[in-house]
């Protein structure tokens, strides 16, 4: 079962009211997003296992923690996952990053594979895959179930905004999927889009329209 978690901490929900805004030029999107991916990733990564090391201090030897096991991979779905992806780095600089390429249909609103690129040790890492908008949940079923293909066996999902539809979708799809979402919003419109959510988040990003 898929443990969905909203991380509603008053700084990313502060910077979300900005990227909401429509008066938001691209410029301010793009670094607020980054600056949310990056508070988010303290709280995706919360249950880490850490294992002891010695280390020497200036004073003394002392027993420390860092981060035991697994190695991580980001991987944005394209093109507005790759919005998040600086602002994980900030916070786990030695991550690889793949890349899976999907747009949605306008019309049918199902999601078309046009590029894939893993780390090719992917099954060994823990995998966070990255998208902004969570809104059919198709782009992330579809991404998530390349990614298991490809031998990827410990993934979660994280998205500044979803539609309960899409949360109930990816869940249903991959309940061994764990997902982090900033905001919970209302529902979905006519054309796909999350209401009040923050428009076509790929556009807004890159200025491409
Ligand atoms: C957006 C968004 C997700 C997808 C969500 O991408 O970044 O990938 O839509 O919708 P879904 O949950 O209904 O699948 P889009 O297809 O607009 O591509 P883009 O990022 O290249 O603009
Ligand atoms: N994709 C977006 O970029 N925004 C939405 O609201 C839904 C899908």
């Amino acid at each position: 079962m898929s443990k969905v978690t909203q991380i509603g901490h008053p700084l990313i929900l502060h910077k979300l009211s900005f990227i909401r805004d429509k008066h938001t030029g691209s410029k301010d999107f793009r670094d607020l997003v980054e600056e949310v991916a990056m508070l988010m990733a303290y709280e995706v990564t919360r249950d880490f296992p850490l294992e002891d090391v010695e280390i020497e201090t200036p004073i003394c030897k002392t027993t420390c923690k860092m981060l035991a096991g697994k190695k991580m991979a980001i991987v944005p779905i394209l093109r507005a996952g790759l919005g998040m992806v600086d602002g994980m780095l900030r916070l786990i600089p030695a991550a690889k990053v793949g890349h899976i390429g999907m747009y949605r249909d306008e019309v049918t609103l199902k999601p078309v594979e046009y590029f894939c690129k893993l780390p090719a040790d992917i099954g060994e890492r823990e995998v966070i895959v990255t998208d902004p908008m969570l809104a059919t949940g198709g782009s992330a079923i579809d991404a998530i179930s390349l990614l298991k293909q490809r031998g990827a066996k410990s993934i979660r999902l994280m998205c500044l905004i979803a539609a309960p539809e899409g949360i109930k979708a990816v869940t249903d799809a991959h309940p061994d999927v764990d997902v982090y979402i900033a905001s919970i919003d209302e529902k979905l419109n006519e054309q796909g889009y999350i209401v009040p959510g923050l428009g076509d988040a790929g556009d807004r990003l890159f200025g491409t329209k």
